[in-house]
């Protein structure tokens, strides 16, 4: 559950070399802790991979909406990967980690004339067209960038609905037929799918690449991201060689084997490095027996619960692994369902005690937000016993920064 280089010691958890309780100490809580080399070591992994499956030209691009931050962006652009931006925002960001321009894939199923021309301004490698009007007004623009096309292969997968994206009905992406309509007239370089996210099945991947196959011969295809992550301890997960593997056998089979590959996974490069930390305000019995167990944070940090239904572990960061009582681990905000983990068991926890919830890099800092004026956690690096704060806690201050 905790990443590459974290440890337990007589039931204390290190992470990176740095000891939980006392990171809790110096930088407070909540904060999002992130192991810089268990970063590293999957962007490697998957590169190692693709580079020694796929013969022909093969990219893994990081899905930057997965953990926007400049420093995560940086170590990435660092390993050499290529980065999906969705918005302009995220293109700003990834300039500003060092990303070369010529790396950068901007996506997007509402991309503004504005965020087009800054792409064109900065020469953004790739645009990934998700209609005709995106195609339209781009070569309005003058053109430039390498030209995919997002089909909608028209596969389901097994996720929650509002993280499928590949299905008849999704908003992203064109129909088989436009694409093809769209190869006419248009030079399309080719094709990119991304069926959804924490998907746990090569299955429906095989699919969508045999949908894409049927539109036509094409030199790139992007096929996405989407790999499931183990969230639980006990969850199956496909690995990411096996990920990769089965993605490019898939490729191999119907797209043939020298075109280039592309590959854009978010969720598995960062999820499973980074944790939260937060710190026990309260714990009351509930009406049903179970325990209460109220932290600093919740759904101002982690909203995945909410939005999907997303089930989370969580220790007790002195006393890890020594279950005891059936808890709930609620947050702060004025909300029922602001609930961030369900019956965990925990060490008979206290006030005061440091709560930690694994493989919360994915989509956490991403959807972060200041409901009930709660300032959003410090990102803190950890390597070798190393501890540096890369983002800051926001201030009070922050909180009306923007007033006029
Ligand atoms: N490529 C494209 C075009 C995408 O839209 C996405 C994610 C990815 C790649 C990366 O997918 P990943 O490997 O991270 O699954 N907020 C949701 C996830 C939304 C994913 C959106 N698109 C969550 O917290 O589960």
């Amino acid at each position: 559950m905790y990443p590459e280089d974290s440890s337990v010691v007589d039931g204390s958890l290190t992470v990176g070399g740095c000891d939980a309780v006392a990171l809790a100490r110096e930088f407070g809580t909540p904060a999002y802790v992130v192991a810089e080399h268990d970063l590293r070591a999957r962007a490697r992994e998957f590169a190692r991979q693709l580079g020694r499956l796929h013969r022909g030209p093969g990219e893994i691009v990081y899905a930057s909406k997965a953990f926007p931050c400049t420093a995560v962006l940086r170590v990435f652009a660092e390993e050499g990967l290529g980065c999906d931006v969705a918005s302009g925002g995220e293109l700003h960001l990834a300039l500003r980690a060092g990303f070369a321009p010529e790396r950068l894939y901007l996506h997007g199923n509402a991309k503004s004339e504005a965020e087009l021309a800054m792409a064109l301004e900065h020469a953004v490698g790739t645009v990934v067209l998700d209609s005709e009007q995106d195609a339209d007004r781009l070569l309005a623009l003058g053109g430039g960038p390498r030209l995919l096309a997002r089909v909608t292969p028209g596969v389901d997968a097994d996720t929650h609905e509002h993280i499928l994206t590949g299905q008849a009905g999704s908003k992203f992406g064109m129909p088989p037929e436009t694409a093809r309509a769209l190869a006419d007239r248009v030079d399309l370089a080719g094709l990119h799918m991304h069926i959804g996210s924490q998907i746990r099945s090569l299955d429906p991947y095989r699919r969508a690449v045999a949908a894409l196959a049927r539109v036509g011969e094409f030199d790139v295809y992007d096929l996405g991201g989407g790999l499931g992550v183990p969230y639980l301890p006990g969850d199956a997960a496909v690995e990411p060689g096996e990920w990769v593997a089965g993605m490019v056998e898939a490729a191999h089979e119907e797209l043939g084997e020298e075109t280039a590959l592309v590959l854009e996974p978010g969720r598995a490069l960062v999820a499973g490095a980074g944790v939260t930390l937060y710190g026990v305000e309260s714990v009351k019995p509930g009406l049903a027996g179970e325990r209460i167990v109220a932290v600093d944070g919740g759904m101002s940090d982690n909203l995945r619960p909410m939005l999907y239904g997303a089930a989370y572990h969580a220790d007790v960061a002195s006393r890890v692994g020594q279950g005891g009582v059936t808890c709930t681990v609620v947050g702060k905000h004025c909300e029922s369902g602001d609930v961030l983990v369900r019956d965990v068991a925990l060490p008979d926890p206290r006030p005061g005690d440091v709560l930690v919830t694994p493989v919360t890099g994915a989509y956490g800092y991403a959807m972060a937000n200041n409901y009930n004026g709660v300032p959003r956690p410090p990102v803190i690096f950890c390597a070798d016993g190393e501890a540096r704060v890369v983002v800051r806690r926001e201030t009070y201050e922050d909180l009306h920064g923007r007033d006029v």
